[in-house]
Order: C-alpha cells, then structure tokens, then sequence
C-alpha cells in the first residue's frame, strides 16, 4: 500500500510518498520539503498570509518532486487519446477551478499538470505494474488555518481528480508517529508491535509542548501542556531577543555549541519554570522575560559581546533541556511507561538529544527519536499516522481545516 501525504501546517510545504512494505514497515519513498525559512527570517517570524501564498507556489512543483522521486509519475503521452483527454478534463477542469477558487493559479498549473501526467498508480520501471497510491493523507490541524486551507484544497482537488480517499491527519500525533518510520530511528525498533506500551509521548514543537500517555495508537491522553509559550517558540523569541536569526532553535545550538569551544568564564543563571511543580505541565513565557531582563541590563553595561550571547544561547538552551528532560521522567514515572516517544522540530536539538540518551532515570527506558529532518515538519510522518487510521477514509467533500485540534 501507497500513501501520498501533503502537509501544509505552517511554514513548510511538504509532499510525501511512504509505502507499507510486505514486512510491515514504512518506507519513504520521497519525502520532499520546501521550506520558507528564508522569506521569514527577514520578519523573525512566519507571517501567515505571506505563507499562504508561499505554499499555494510551491505545492504543485513539490508534489512533481516527490512523484518524480517515488518513479510514479508517468506522461499521458499514448496512453490516452487526445480525445479521451480533453473530456476527462473539460468535464473536470472547471470542478478543480471551484474547489481551488481561493487558489486560482495553482488551480490552473494543477489542470496543465493533470493533462500532462497520468494518475500516478501504475508505473512498470518503478513497481513492477503493481504498485498504487491508495489514498491521500492531508493534515488537517493544528496549525496556521490559511496555510492548512491551502493544503486541504489542494489534496481535494487531487482526491477528487484521481478519485482517491483523504485521510485526515492530526499533525501532533503524526510527529509522534514519525517514529514508526523505517530507519529514522536511531535504535531503529521500526514499527510499532515491537514498542512495549503505554509510552509516554513528548512533543516539543514550534507551535506546542505537550506529554501524552500513550496506552496503544489512538488512545491517547495529555496529561501536561504549556500554560503559555511552547519550547520551539521560546527558542525563537529569545534569539530574537539575542539579535540571532529565524527560527532560534537552531541558531541558538550553534551559539551554543561555539561557545562550548571557547570556554568562557561568563556565568548566567535563568530559571527553568515549573521544574518542581506537582502537575505534568509546562511554561516558557517566564525564561524569555528573565532573558529579557537579563539583556536589558548587561547591554547597558557591557554591550552585547559575543561571549554573552554565547553563554546566554547555551543557558537559555539548557534551561529548556532540563525542564523537557525532567518533565519527561516524572512522566514516565508517574505512569509507568515502558518507552518514551519524542517528536517535533524542538527534539532536532543536538544537545537534547544527547542530554535525553544519557539521562540515568531513563536508561532502562525505551527511547525512541526520530532522525532530525523527520522531527520538523514533513509529510512523511503525516503518511505514518495515515497508515495507523486507514480505516478513517473521507470523501474529498468532507476534508475540513480545524486549526485548534488537540490530541
Ligand atoms: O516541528 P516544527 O518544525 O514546526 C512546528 O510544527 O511547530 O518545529 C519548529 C520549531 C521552531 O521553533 C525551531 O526553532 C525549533 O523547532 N527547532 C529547534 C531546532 N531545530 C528546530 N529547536 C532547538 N534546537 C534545534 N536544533
């Protein structure tokens, strides 16, 4: 079984195309993202409408990528008639165009890609004449509702064209289930039959931190969140605070890490909030503040050297560790968790990473993280959690954007 997956969520548009294979794995075949990075490190931040339009540019040249890469696509040249061709699409065409009528360039780059390709089901060089895509996973929440929108409109278009089932997809939930993806995983378990449960999950993203107990796919419960500003956004904003680029988290860890090598005598101490507190969640929006305050002040005085952005970076980076990392063992405690599945853009982290594999507590648990490029957002973790909910089949019709979706 094929699955084409399509996330649209917030700043990068991505296109997937993952198989089950006959051992029950899940293989990438393409996973292609394009990321916007660039057009919003010049506002410190993703601009939804600017995204918007960024995704309605890109989804028809990254789903020709991920097709490509996959060895589905394959010309109409001789296979159907010009005549056939002409009323499959002037019956179709103005359909695609009312679908897509918030999109009405992609619509019209979509009708000139669908005359030119065949549905990508059969193609000998690739499958062996028997492979098909069976259904089209879209996400469907949370996440910025204009670019959701975009990719939604998108997927039905393409469902309604080639007459394929949408699966819609939990983004949350698909980061956690990126770990079921063939050789992502660093101790590489592959799939879930061999994961002992329940599990706690931790997602760590842009947009959200959350744990969850895990007792099987799909029986979920929150059992902690972020009272106000998640971990990716913390990064963010104190990088911003720092003068450092868009998105933080990375800019940071390498601040970090430079500063590692240089060894400096500079001592800076933040809080790290809620760390001791009874409940499973979590709260970031004090750490900025104190990095804030801490900033004003020593800029005053001292300027902003590098050594102090440098020790700053690697403080405000280890105060998020060890808040994730203790949270994560109470969790795991509390709820006897035999595994630990970790997922989102946060998780890409070097130094978390590490921190998470050496922690004593959590020696003897099972861990699972997937490889970084499937911890930020891709579609091929959204085709992974499609795989689990296949029987969850909607018509085209019914695809609705839920930007406020909760696990
Ligand atoms: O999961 P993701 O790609 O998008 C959302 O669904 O939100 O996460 C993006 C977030 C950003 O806030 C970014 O700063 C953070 O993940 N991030 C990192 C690293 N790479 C990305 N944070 C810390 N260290 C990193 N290496």
């Amino acid at each position: 079984m094929i699955i084409l997956a399509i996330d649209t969520s917030c700043d990068d548009t991505s296109v997937a195309v993952v198989e089950k294979t006959k051992a029950g794995k899940l293989k990438i075949k393409s996973d292609i993202v394009s990321s916007q990075e660039k057009m919003h490190k010049k506002y410190g931040g993703v601009y939804p409408t600017l995204a918007k339009r960024e995704h309605q540019r890109n989804l028809l040249p990254v789903l020709i990528k991920a097709l490509k890469q996959s060895k589905l696509l394959e010309t109409t040249n001789g296979k159907l008639q010009i005549t056939d061709k002409r009323r499959i699409l002037n019956n179709k065409s103005e359909k695609i165009k009312q679908i897509l009528e918030r999109e009405p360039g992609l619509a019209r780059e979509l009708v000139k890609f669908l005359k030119k390709y065949q549905k990508p089901r059969l193609c000998p060089s690739g499958y062996g004449g028997q492979a098909k895509i069976e259904a089209i996973a879209i996400t469907i929440g949370p996440g910025l509702e204009p670019c959701l929108w975009t990719g939604i409109n998108f997927a039905r278009a393409l469902s309604f064209f080639w007459n394929l089932p949408l699966i819609p997809v939990n983004h949350l939930e698909a980061h956690l289930l990126a770990n079921f993806l063939l050789k992502t995983n660093e101790s590489d378990i592959g799939y879930i039959e061999k994961v002992k449960l329940p599990a706690i999950g931790l997602v760590a993203s842009g947009g959200n931190t959350l744990l969850v107990l895990i007792r099987d796919i799909g029986q979920y419960r929150v059992i902690g969140q972020t009272r106000d500003d998640a971990a990716g956004e913390c990064f963010d904003k104190t990088a911003r605070i720092l003068g450092l680029a868009y998105p933080g988290g990375p800019a940071i860890a390498a601040e970090a890490a430079k500063l590692q090598m240089a060894n400096t005598k500079l001592q800076i101490k933040l809080p790290r909030p809620m760390l001791k507190s009874k409940n499973y969640d979590f709260s970031f929006s004090g750490l900025k503040t104190a990095v804030l305050y801490d900033f004003k002040k020593r800029s005053k005085r001292t300027g902003r050297s590098r050594e102090y952005v440098g020790a700053m970076a690697q403080e405000i980076q280890q105060s998020i560790i060890d808040v994730l990392i203790e949270k994560t063992i109470k969790a795991t405690k509390g709820f006897k968790a035999k595994t630990i599945l970790l997922g989102g853009g946060v998780i890409c982290n070097k130094e978390l990473r590490r921190q998470f594999k050496k922690a004593p507590a959590l020696l003897k648990t099972e861990m699972l993280m997937p490889a970084c490029g499937l911890c930020t957002d891709n579609a091929a973790m959204i085709a992974a959690a499609a795989f689990f909910h296949k029987q969850e089949k909607i018509p085209w019709q019914k695809a609705r954007a839920e930007a406020n979706l909760r696990i």
